[in-house]
């Protein structure tokens, strides 16, 4: 056996997989930390890196175990090197070269948002570039087009929050906890999405807007008694969501007709959305569970990126922002 070793620890899941050079997932584990953080309404960054340390190596022992492989196995580490909480990264980055200095492999440094594209690269149904591409994520919204599995232009991307971070701060106002999008999601279903009206900003280009959605729904909770808001509460979040995906869908249809493209994918957590998905009925999208953080679309990225040999790697740090 050939594979590679993934990990990801970017943010609040740690996360390690084994992927072939084929796209084949071996294993994927994710251990999440979103309870830990739920009381805190959101990610504490120095509990997310303490909790890493713990969990990084049972993570690692365990996508190997379920592979049923050995170190002996892996030919490469891919590990990614950002964008995301660095003190997250850097737990997720010393492990791996740790792991790849013992037994002198390469180390593949990933960028979190290749992992994402590259999610669409994996067996059983790799897509083929060239396709335009949301990434919705809890920290970045952005139109791609991905002409390679190396090449790609940024089209557009959010002037202020996220459109995940829009479903998380949403969730909050609705009193949903923490993580928000899938709250939302679920309690969607039962509300109406057109009960309320609330407004998407247009801004030029291709380019995305959601902190004034969040306003507006904040102006509406606060008129509403909290008997009130209880009644209303999934209309409110299938009006918000709504509003969300309507704004995700526009952009993506105007972004097919300027650049032509006939294929369509959404990746990010955000891509785990129902109605997204349902919007999107021809777009390509991987699995929910490969949508939202994990390693495996880590280690599928790696198949396309240079691998640093030893002992160059161990000089490699991780970096918070783009
Ligand atoms: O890609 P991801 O796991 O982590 C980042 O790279 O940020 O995305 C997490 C984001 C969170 O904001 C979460 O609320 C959102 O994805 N999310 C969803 C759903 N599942 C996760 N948003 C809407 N609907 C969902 N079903
Ligand atoms: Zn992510």
């Amino acid at each position: 056996m050939s594979v590679i070793l993934g990990i990801e620890t970017s943010c609040d899941e740690t996360a390690a997989a084994l992927v072939t050079e084929e796209g084949e997932i071996r294993s994927s584990v994710v251990s999440s930390q979103a309870e830990l953080h739920a009381r805190y309404g959101g990610v504490v960054p120095e509990v997310a890196s303490r909790r890493h340390l713990e969990l990084v190596t049972p993570v690692i022992r365990e996508a190997l175990a379920e592979a049923d492989a050995g170190l002996e196995d892996v030919d490469r580490i891919a590990v990614t090197r950002g964008p995301g909480l660095i003190g997250a990264l850097l737990v997720g980055l010393a492990a791996a070269k740790a792991i790849a200095w013992s037994r002198r492999l390469p180390l593949v440094p990933v960028d979190h948002l290749d992992g994402h594209i590259a999610s669409l690269y994996l067996q059983p149904a790799p897509l083929e570039p060239p396709f335009l591409c949301l990434l919705a994520s809890g920290g970045h919204t952005m139109l791609l087009d991905v002409r390679s599995h190396t090449e790609r232009e940024l089209l557009g991307s959010t002037l202020d929050d996220a459109a995940g971070e829009a479903f998380d701060k949403g969730a909050r106002l609705l009193g949903l906890g923490y993580p928000g999008g899938r709250e939302i999601d679920r309690l969607a279903r039962e509300g109406d999405p057109s009960a309320y009206d609330f407004p998407v900003a247009r801004v030029p280009g291709l380019d995305f807007s959601f902190s004034g959605l969040k306003t507006a729904l904040l102006y509406a909770v606060r008129e509403l008694g909290e008997d009130e808001l209880e009644a209303r509460r999934s209309d409110l979040a299938a009006s918000y969501q709504h509003a969300i995906v309507r704004a995700l869908v526009e952009r993506v249809r105007e972004a097919a007709e300027q650049t032509g493209r006939q294929q369509v994918a959404i990746v990010g957590g955000v891509a785990a959305n129902s109605a997204l998905r349902a919007a999107l009925p021809d777009a390509a999208a991987a699995p929910l569970a490969l949508c939202t953080d994990n390693a495996a679309m880590i280690a599928s990225a790696a198949r396309w990126t240079e691998a640093v040999e030893y002992p160059r790697y161990l000089a490699l740090d991780a970096y918070a922002s783009r």
